[in-house]
């Protein structure tokens, strides 16, 4: 499923410089699923034509109230009635003091007044103008009305200057957007995630590690913000940018993760570890690198503490829900079901790493999930709909614990 699947989106865009980037976020909402009608002001269709929005959503672009009525096409009332989200971007300085004093002097400004669904506000002008106190107070007087502001992004101006006031970029936008189309089942939940694999080292070149990229946690942690939990993602190494609204702790090895999860595990509600951790690290690391020279290199290892058994011990006391992922190319079931009871578990997600569209690096996987309840087959799917379905299970368990 898309992200933007069956949701009814008004995207109104004023006249900020920024018009043109709103054109691409039509365009991915459009393209991810969503029914997109846009609005423009006079000002902002002298920056982009409407002909573009047109094209781009599928949809007429409407810009003149009287025009709109006339034809019977929509009312002004009508459109911020049906739909699931009001996104304003790019929106002036001049939309914002209009909307935070009730003018609705335009086709925009009166469906946002008429609106029934939740409103987000997309600011872009000039730091100037942002920093102003006047549109300052006007921005919130906005959110103590209950709409959701996109903070702009800090950055060079069109007209040259340096400061807030930037259009945000889309990556940021898109989460706070999904955000508000999102159930917020996980609100009030503390979720501790690990992610990606860790590095043994050999030497100060060299290491052990393993083929994980961090994909499967870092999807869980960013469909877990989506759906309003609080959360703490604790990383091996990866490439993978930090999901919006994460908060990231970095580590290396198996040792570090270890310090780390144990002392961020007592203030959480819920543990996902979804980590390769790796299970042995050389005995010794030589102190400078290894030369070919040298004879022959043989590695003596020795096993790295077990993170998720020491969180199974720990369960009862710090009262958290724990997760675990197994990660297997054989006996699937079995694996699983011996990890659950050995390591204390309320939920197994297990994996089939032997397929190259499930497991290690793959965008898709397919997982297993045990708990209580026995076995249940997930689809072959993306990572983050596989996040989700994973989330839905622990939403389930936490409901049913209260
Ligand atoms: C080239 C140009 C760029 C502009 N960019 C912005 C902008 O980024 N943000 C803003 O608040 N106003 C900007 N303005 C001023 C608005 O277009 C102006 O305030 C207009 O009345 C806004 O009308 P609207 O809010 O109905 O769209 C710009 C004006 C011009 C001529």
């Amino acid at each position: 499923m898309s992200r933007f699947s069956g949701k009814k989106i008004v995207v109104g865009v004023t006249g900020s410089i920024a018009a043109f980037k709103v054109a691409g976020w039509v365009s991915t909402m459009t393209k991810e699923g969503a029914d997109v009608s846009v609005i423009m002001t006079a000002a902002g269709s002298r920056f982009v034509a409407p002909l573009t929005f047109a094209a781009l959503s599928g949809n007429p672009v409407l810009t003149d109230m009287f025009k709109a009525e006339e034809s019977h096409a929509i009312s002004h009332i009508e459109l911020g009635q049906k739909a699931d989200l009001l996104l304003i971007a790019p929106a002036t300085a001049n939309t914002i003091a209009k909307l935070a004093h009730g003018i609705a002097d335009d086709l925009l400004a009166t469906t946002v007044l008429a609106a029934s669904c939740p409103v987000m506000i997309a600011p872009a002008m000039n730091s100037g103008m942002f920093e102003n106190p006047i549109t300052q107070r006007n921005i919130r007087l906005l959110m103590d009305a209950g709409y959701t502001i996109i903070d702009p992004a800090y950055g060079q101006m069109a007209c040259k200057t340096e400061g807030p006031g930037r259009l945000a970029e889309w990556e940021n936008a898109e989460e706070k957007i999904l955000q508000n189309l999102t159930t917020q089942d996980l609100t009030g939940q503390k979720i501790l995630i690990t992610a990606g694999p860790t590095r043994e080292a050999l030497d100060p070149a060299r290491f052990l590690s393993n083929r994980s990229s961090g994909k499967m946690g870092y999807a869980l942690a960013r469909t877990a913000v989506r759906r309003g939990a609080d959360v703490h993602l604790i990383s091996g190494p990866t490439t993978l940018l930090t999901p919006y609204g994460v908060k990231k702790t970095s580590v290396v090895s198996a040792e570090e993760m270890y310090a780390q999860v144990v002392q961020a595990c007592t203030d959480c509600t819920v543990i996902i570890k979804a980590a390769a951790v790796s299970d042995f690290r050389p005995q010794n690391t030589a102190t400078q690198k290894v030369k070919k020279d040298d004879a022959e290199f043989v590695l003596q290892l020795e096993q790295t503490d077990d993170i998720l058994k020491k969180l199974g011990e720990m369960k009862e006391k710090h009262n958290y829900l724990l997760v675990g992922f197994a990660a297997e190319s054989c006996n699937l079931r079995e694996a699983g079901e011996k990890k659950l009871k050995n390591k204390n578990l309320d939920l197994i997600a297990i994996n089939d790493i032997s397929n190259n569209n499930t497991g290690f690096e793959a965008n898709t996987n397919q997982v297993t999930l045990l708990d209580s309840d026995g076995f249940t087959d997930l689809p072959l799917t993306s990572k983050e709909e596989t996040a989700n379905l994973i989330l839905d299970r622990i939403s389930a368990q936490l409901a049913s614990a209260v």
